[in-house]
């Protein structure tokens, strides 16, 4: 992984090792953060792990621009964080883009 240290972007390298529609943990700034591909090839970042019971947000179903956690089912919105149709507490979410070959560019500030 390559970091610049003045602007705290990560190069987490090519965004081709995330499945289209799933996510990939990756291990940045001492933290866990969940990285995710939808069908439109567009990449989401948000904290690695569920607010409710600690569920690995990674291994959770996307679409819709949201993330649907693996161990009970509650949603969050990939861009705000925001919890859809329950109360649990907004997740962190990290900007995130592609550059010209296609790898993946995490930088370590909340949106
Ligand atoms: S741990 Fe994520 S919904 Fe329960």
């Amino acid at each position: 992984m390559e970091i610049d240290t003045k602007t705290n972007v990560h190069n987490l390298g090519p965004a081709t090792r995330i499945p289209i529609g799933e996510g990939r943990t990756f291990y940045a700034g001492g933290q866990e953060i969940a990285v995710f591909r939808d069908r439109k090839r567009r990449v989401y970042a948000t904290q690695g792990w569920c607010p409710h019971r600690f569920g690995p947000l990674a291994d959770g179903l996307v679409g819709n621009g949201e993330v649907v956690c693996p161990l009970h089912g509650y949603r969050f919105d990939l861009r705000s964080g925001v919890p859809k149709g329950h109360a649990c507490e907004t997740i962190r979410t990290f900007p995130v883009s592609l550059n010209e070959t296609g790898e993946i560019l995490l930088t370590l500030e909340e949106r």
